[in-house]
């Protein structure tokens, strides 16, 4: 595929953080800049947890479709008001995790890659998705072979692509993805069914290519990628497991404001003493069926 990220084929790897200086941390604390964001979103009106697929969704527990939407419309008024642009892809009747928009496709400079899911109930969504991408200018959609829930295991940040694997996204995946963009891809295992998602497990707090800069939850993640993240960034923010186990790291960060979920107190406070601005959006409703904030976007990188 042509585009943005065809020459970093040949590099044998994305370049490394490195360590910096307190100095240069500092700097980075008051100066954080936040960079307009397109997403594409899907509005909950087929939303219910009639299936169990993730440890979060139990059938028995009720779900208000009502606060579902108002909280979804209050999610999407926010990022409006942050200045990102937000567009809306129709929701199909019988897909309740269509809400999930992040596990939609991945949508880079070098090409749009579409998915196919793990589990049966959610097979529908691949291809409403890549009809309605490439009939609104986001295509060609590669429809993979293997199995790979878009957004919500695959994470580019600062010129890596950082790919989930363990529960839905495979490893064979990964290859077919690193085949298909013609550039490298880091694998990281996860080990924790809560955190089935990379996205349930890690923040994109910055992509700038200069200084990208991530959170993450260590126990969600085998020893060899722990290390594989501590070596890429040094100076990552570390939460505990108090923070993931409310959903905490599924967040959506422009480089400067982070919306994130209001019961993750702590991660709030470990964000401001970094330089970033928390902004709390209740998702309770969509959290039974295990997604947060960062689930409902699928971001466009043009
Ligand atoms: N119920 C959905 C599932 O289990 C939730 C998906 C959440 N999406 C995400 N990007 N983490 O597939």
């Amino acid at each position: 595929m042509a585009g943005g990220w065809a020459g970093l084929s040949r590099a044998p790897a994305g370049p490394s953080v490195g360590a910096v200086t307190t100095t240069e941390l500092g700097d980075r604390r008051a100066r954080r800049t936040a960079r307009p964001l397109h997403l594409l979103v899907c509005r909950p009106e087929h939303f219910t947890v009639s299936y169990e697929i993730n440890p979060w969704m139990d059938r028995a527990q009720p779900v208000d479709a009502a606060l579902a939407l108002a909280q979804w419309e209050t999610l999407v008024a926010t990022l409006r008001r942050l200045g990102h642009t937000v567009d809306v892809v129709p929701a199909t009747p019988g897909l309740p995790d269509m809400v999930y928009a992040a596990n939609g496709a991945l949508i880079t400079p070098g090409g749009t890659v579409g998915v196919r899911f793990a589990h049966p109930e959610r097979a529908g969504e691949a291809e409403a998705f890549a009809t309605w991408l490439e009939a609104n200018g986001y295509g060609p959609v590669h429809r993979p072979v293997e199995t790979n829930e878009g957004e919500g295991d695959l994470l580019p940040v600062g010129g890596h692509l950082l790919a989930g694997h363990g529960f839905r996204t495979t490893r064979a995946a990964h290859d077919e993805l690193s085949r298909v963009l013609g550039r490298p891809v880091t694998s990281l295992r996860l080990v924790d069914p809560r955190f089935y998602h990379l996205d349930t497990a890690l923040t994109v707090l910055d992509d700038d290519p200069a200084h990208p800069d991530v959170a993450y939850f260590p126990g969600a993640f085998d020893a060899a990628s722990r290390a594989v993240l501590a070596e890429l960034f040094p100076d990552a923010l570390t939460t505990d497991e108090g923070t993931a186990a409310v959903l905490g790291m599924n967040a959506v960060s422009d480089g400067h404001r982070v919306v994130l979920s209001p019961r993750a107190v702590r991660y709030a406070e470990q964000l401001r003493g970094r330089g970033y601005e928390p902004v709390p959006v209740d998702l309770s409703e969509l959290l039974k069926g295990g997604g947060g904030p960062k689930c409902c976007v699928l971001v466009v990188r043009a």
